[in-house]
């Protein structure tokens, strides 16, 4: 696992974007996993911009979103669909049929599940999947507790990432109680993650993440065993880390 510390939200922004792009130069055929929330939009706004100056060319990727919540439909504003659209989808030339997104208003959730995995199966698995970490240490919706072993499976949403997307939804009510989520299992088969962090709500988390024990406490530290980790951060989700000039090596 491999560390490095930008010295803020915008660099930190940059340097996602430029492992995106950097990924879509060597196999524009990739397939990517992608994030919502807060901390990706930097990214979504670089790649926008990269691709505007004619640097990026998504017209042969495929794209798998990790999350999306129940009970939404695609046109409801705080959507994961809806988020997609406005901060990224809209902007590139990645054709729609390309792109995907779980549908939490699906009539038999359970048959949802399977086929989103399938389909990531089908397409060869990820190529690089894009992470947020929640205080938590949830990645995707895969809260604490959930088992490592899990595909792309429903849940319930803990209460701390209830309080805490309340300000999407204006308050804790109107969020969704339940996802539908690629599971721990279903991120680990990706070829290569880089997981973003931003602010010291996250300073915990990341250090659980790097230095903690591989615990479903803290979901995000199963990556330690995956071969291919990046943790991009800036300096305030890095304040409980040991660094050394900025990046840190971790051998697990
Ligand atoms: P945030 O969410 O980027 O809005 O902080 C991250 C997450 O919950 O995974």
């Amino acid at each position: 696992m491999q560390v490095i510390v930008a010295k803020d939200y915008d660099e930190l922004s940059r340097w996602a974007a430029e492992a995106v792009a950097a990924q879509i130069l060597e196999k524009p055929d990739s397939v990517l996993g992608l994030a919502t929330g807060g901390t990706p939009l930097g990214m979504y706004r670089e790649l926008k911009r990269m691709h505007q100056e004619g640097k990026l060319d998504l017209a042969r990727v495929k794209t798998f979103n990790l999350d999306e919540y129940i009970g939404l439909p695609a046109d409801h504003p705080e959507s994961y669909h809806h988020y997609m659209q406005e901060n990224f989808f809209r902007h590139v030339n990645l054709p729609a049929d390309q792109a995907h997104v779980p549908d939490g208003t699906a009539g038999d959730l359970a048959v949802e599940c399977q086929r989103y995995e399938e389909m990531i199966q089908a397409a060869g698995s990820i190529d690089l999947q894009v992470l947020g970490i929640g205080a938590n240490g949830h990645i995707g919706f895969n809260e604490p507790g959930t088992e490592f072993g899990a595909v792309t499976h429903v849940l319930s949403l803990d209460p701390r990432t209830v309080k805490a997307n309340a300000r999407f939804f204006g308050s804790e009510d109107q969020v969704p109680r339940q996802a539908i989520s690629m599971g721990i299992k279903t991120i680990m088969k990706s070829r290569k993650i880089i997981l973003l962090a931003s602010g010291t709500d996250k300073a915990e988390a990341i250090m659980r993440t790097v230095t903690g024990p591989v615990t479903v406490d803290m979901p995000a530290s199963i990556l330690q065993l995956h071969p291919n980790v990046t943790l991009l951060v800036d300096k305030a989700a890095a304040a409980f880390l040991k660094l050394d000039g900025g990046q840190m090596s971790v051998n697990c």
